[in-house]
């Protein structure tokens, strides 16, 4: 019988990470397991920040965004000798399972730990909704949010002036969270990495729809597919419309989790423990088509997680 577990947050945080970690504790403490929690990610682990928590540790989180054990990034783990002094340390205090909530990198140093014989689940935490095998991770559905407010309040302003708001939302690599809140706030236009942006269209379109009685119009950019800024002088250039320029920025990376999102991160947390004590290691749990699903570690960091087409088309037939 499993006896002592850890649980940490790693990479980019996100709003539920809080949620997740309470649950891992207060699931495991149920279960007779002792839970420690590991503070700043891998670079804790490597540097030994550990500590055992208990069940009014985790209290009052539940509905703060951030990660109260903090995160960071760490050369050491990147090497050899840097994870095995990780391990040591674990071993160290006897613990024989890990819950790592995080983004596909954090994925990877889980999969690397559960190599050298630790126990390991992972949980699926970043706002950027970019890793395979789950429909959600934990956070974009509060950071969607944040910017669906950003755009409502944008509109605001843009129709009182009749102008063009170009707004950068985050996604380096993924376009998830420009593409949900795009559609979801009537954006007319969505850049996303993912596909790629022909802006003579775009302001050929903005030029036409104006010119035919359009008031306003946003423009939604994930940082991935360009700088709003660029973007922004290229539409005064080619359309001379009057233009303004919004990069929203970590505020999207805070704020208090979404019911969504709190629901999530308490369910994959359950899961997590479960999972342990059951025996399993190596698996990502996520939600997909309405239930938990486990995905095995390496599939989940192998496959690159692609954008839903049907959303882009609809976003555009309903900008018309
Ligand atoms: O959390 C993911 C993400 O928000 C990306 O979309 C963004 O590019 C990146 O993190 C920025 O993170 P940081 O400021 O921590 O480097």
């Amino acid at each position: 019988m499993l006896k002592r577990i850890a649980v940490m947050t790693s990479g980019g945080d996100s709003p539920g990470m809080n949620a997740a970690i309470r649950a891992v504790v207060r699931v495991a403490i149920h279960e007779g397991v002792e839970v420690w929690g590991i503070y700043n990610g891998y670079s804790g682990m490597y540097e030994d920040q550990m500590v055992k928590l208990d069940s009014r540790s985790v209290g009052d989180i539940l509905q703060r965004g951030g990660t109260f054990l903090g995160t960071a990034r760490c050369e050491h783990f990147r090497t050899v000798e840097g994870r095995q002094k990780a391990v040591d340390n674990l071993k160290s205090h006897g613990i024989e399972g890990l819950v790592v909530i995080g983004g596909d990198g954090s994925m990877t140093g889980a999969q690397l730990l559960s190599e050298m014989g630790i126990a390991v689940i992972g949980l699926p935490g970043t706002i950027d909704n970019d890793i395979w095998g789950t429909d959600y991770t934990i956070g974009f559905d509060t950071a969607s949010n944040t910017v669906v407010d950003a755009i409502n309040k944008l509109r605001d302003t843009a129709s009182s002036h009749g102008r063009v708001i170009v707004l950068e939302v985050m996604g380096r690599n993924s376009g998830w969270i420009a593409m949900t809140a795009g559609l979801a706030g009537g954006a007319e236009h969505i850049l996303i990495p993912e596909m790629s942006v022909n802006l003579d269209e775009i302001c050929e379109e903005l030029t036409h729809s104006h010119a035919s009685g359009k008031k306003y119009s946003v423009v939604v950019v994930a940082e991935g597919a360009g700088s709003a800024v660029e973007i922004g002088k290229k539409i005064v250039a080619v359309t001379g419309l009057d233009t303004r320029v919004s990069v929203l920025g970590h505020i999207q990376r805070g704020g208090s989790p979404s019911v969504f999102d709190r629901i999530l991160a308490s369910t994959l947390g359950e899961h997590a423990v479960l999972a342990l004590i059951a025996g399993l290691s190596n698996v990502m749990f996520g939600f997909r088509n309405g239930g938990v699903v486990t995905i095995d570690l390496a599939d989940a960091i192998r496959h690159k997680r692609t954008i839903d087409p049907s959303m882009f088309r609809l976003a555009n037939l309903l900008a018309k």
